[in-house]
């Protein structure tokens, strides 16, 4: 009895005394585990008399029950002290300045994009799309380029070794002109879209990239002329640029697509540096750059895309994305604009809420 009593007290003592779960854990299994001496006292109950196990019963079983009401209260204590010190150490100071997060920005070439499809949207122009693996007869033959053209030699091409089903040539598009083609074979006459996208040549320089951007216009309808083609890239450029004293030269040149084929420059002065596009080209401080090659739809071209010639007739266009981007937002080097360097896009890039509108102005900065 006595050495039951003087036990639990020591072992009241040793809880009371433990500084850590592991500790407690000790004197558990000291007391109630498997081989502890509570349990072990408790086994003996069963080899007593009737008698005896009622005597000595009753101090065991106290004892067992205010040891493990002593290690329970202890291990929600320690816990407790635990989170208490953790909690103490994870704060948090709130007056810091927030972590820099990244931040994403609209490439140029894509607010152009959007700028050229909200203008020509109000034009009445449908966006469309071909693909960038393209075929030598989307690309070429049925621009009146035939395997023997020497416009072919021209483009730099980048061949795939495979061919098409039907024996055809797989390239990267040299130019979004093939998107005229699929557009009037889906669609029919009459028809106006612009197709932005990418364009591949092998070709690299300061002003040249082996991936590079054009924008297609086209247009076929009844009656078309030269006059609805200088009025519409006028009102473009002027809605682009945004300012009103655009001028446009249109310079006789040869395209195998277009008959006739002109080339469009546009007037500009140099300010600090830069090139600031207005005003006449022959004028005092003046010159013309070329912005990009247009024409009246050749009337092969038109039979290649399944139209009447003698029914139909449409201009079309084709310009440099990337060169007008550079001109618009003054960029220097087209090569940064696909080197991806987060301060370049710091710099140049535009907000996703910079959305060009025609009311709130398609070149809006923030
Ligand atoms: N496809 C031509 C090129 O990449 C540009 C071009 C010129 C497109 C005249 C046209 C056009 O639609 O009429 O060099």
């Amino acid at each position: 009895m006595t050495d039951i009593t003087s036990q639990t007290d020591a072992a009241l003592a040793a809880i009371a005394a433990a500084a850590s779960l592991e500790a407690l854990e000790a004197q558990r299994l000291e007391t109630l585990g498997k081989k502890g001496w509570v349990s072990l006292a408790l086994k003996t109950l069963g080899g007593m008399s009737p008698q005896e196990r009622a005597a000595a019963a009753p101090a065991i079983q106290s004892a067992r029950a205010s040891i493990a009401a002593a290690l329970d209260a202890k291990k929600a204590a320690l816990e407790a002290a635990a989170l208490e010190e953790q909690l103490a150490r994870e704060t948090i100071d709130l007056t810091l300045p927030a972590p820099a997060v990244p931040k994403g920005s609209v490439h140029p070439v894509s607010q152009v994009m959007d700028e050229l499809a909200e203008i020509f949207a109000d034009l009445g122009f449908a966006v469309a799309t071909g693909p960038e693996i393209e075929d030598d007869w989307h690309n070429f033959t049925a621009l009146n380029m035939d395997e023997t053209h020497p416009a072919r030699a021209m483009h730099d091409t980048f061949y795939f070794p495979d061919k098409t089903a039907d024996g055809k040539d797989v390239l990267l598009r040299t130019h979004t002109s093939p998107v005229q083609i699929r557009a009037m074979l889906e669609q029919g006459a009459p028809i106006r879209i612009i197709a932005p996208g990418r364009v591949y040549r092998s070709d690299s320089d300061a002003t040249h990239t082996p991936m590079f951007h054009q924008v297609e216009g086209l247009v076929v309808d009844k009656d078309i002329h030269l006059g609805h083609l200088k009025w519409t890239l006028e009102t473009f450029f002027k809605a682009f640029f945004e300012r009103e004293d655009i001028v446009l030269r249109l310079r006789p040149s040869y395209f195998p697509f277009t008959e006739p084929s002109v080339e469009v420059d546009v007037g500009y002065a140099t300010e600090g540096g830069r090139r600031v596009v207005g005003g006449h080209g022959d004028a005092p401080g003046h010159a013309w750059m070329e912005l990009g090659g247009s024409g009246m739809v050749n009337a092969r071209v038109l039979e290649f895309a399944g139209l009447d010639p003698k029914q139909w007739q449409g201009f079309a266009f084709g310009l440099g994305i990337d060169r007008i981007a550079m001109l618009k937002y003054g960029m220097n080097d087209l090569r940064a604009f696909f080197d991806g360097d987060p301060r370049w896009l710091m710099h140049y890039g535009f907000s996703p809420f910079d959305q060009p509108t025609l009311s709130a102005g398609v070149g809006a900065r923030a």
